[in-house]
């Protein structure tokens, strides 16, 4: 399959597209996906975090739309592997705080903040091929996307695994406390106006609840090589 991959990313990029609610385990899935394939892998709820942490540190109300349109338009958002990067400042662990992850869900509510985020997520396409997660993938950002996949899992399995993300971070959080914020976001998330987390119809829908981290990751596999490689192998 790495030939074919190969073979036809000289002529054009792929796009693998995630979406999915906090905690369905895209993030992992994504990077192991990209590492497998030799893809870019593009955390976009990285890049929310990102504006949302200097919405934050420059006092920037979550209503005032217009400011937060600019420091999304102004950001300069460098994504590398296991890496972000702000107005070239290191914010890897400094977007991952409860109070940024918050944030990031009211910011990612405005359609001005969308647009400027969705354009550098475009951009970065245009250069290569990529593994992208986030909530608006496979609806907004690329309708036109390779594959996608729409992963989930149980809320209850979905806490439990933050909060064990959490506690390997050295992070005190109350299981309860943890439930209820990750609600919030989800459900706001799921009904905002601009591009809410939806399944697009062409998705795939995997549900990560009983499976490993490579259990989901062979499945997609399996999925790409049947849309984007005509059933070949890898190697
Ligand atoms: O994937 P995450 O939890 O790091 O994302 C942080 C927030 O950003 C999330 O609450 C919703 C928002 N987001 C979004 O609206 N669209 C995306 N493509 C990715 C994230």
């Amino acid at each position: 399959m790495l030939f074919y991959l190969l073979a036809l990313m000289t002529t054009r990029h792929v796009v693998l597209a995630i979406d999915g609610p906090a905690g369905s385990g895209k993030s992992t899935v994504a990077q192991r996906l990209a590492e497998r394939l030799r893809f870019t892998y593009i955390d976009t709820g990285a890049m929310y975090r990102a504006v949302a942490l200097w919405a934050l540190r420059q006092k920037v109300d979550s209503s005032d739309m217009h400011r937060l349109e600019q420091l999304a338009l102004a950001a300069e958002i460098e994504l590398s592997p296991g890496q972000v990067r702000l107005n070239g400042e290191q914010v890897t662990e400094a977007i991952r705080a409860p109070e940024v992850s918050l944030a990031a869900s009211k910011v990612a509510v405005i359609p001005g903040v969308r647009r400027a985020t969705v354009a550098k997520q475009r951009a970065i396409a245009g250069r290569a091929s990529v593994v992208m997660e986030g909530r608006d993938i496979g609806t907004v950002v690329f309708p036109d996307a390779d594959v996608k996949i729409f992963l989930d899992a149980q809320p209850r399995e979905r806490v439990r695994r933050r909060l064990l993300e959490l506690q390997a971070k050295g992070e005190e959080v109350a299981e309860s406390a943890l439930a209820e914020q990750m609600e919030e976001r989800d459900r706001r998330d799921s009904s905002r106006a601009d591009s809410p987390l939806s399944q697009a119809p062409d998705a795939v829908y995997v549900d990560s609840t009983a499976l490993t981290i490579e259990e989901v990751v062979e499945t997609i596999l399996k999925i790409v090589r049947m849309r984007v490689t005509n059933g070949k192998e890898f190697h």
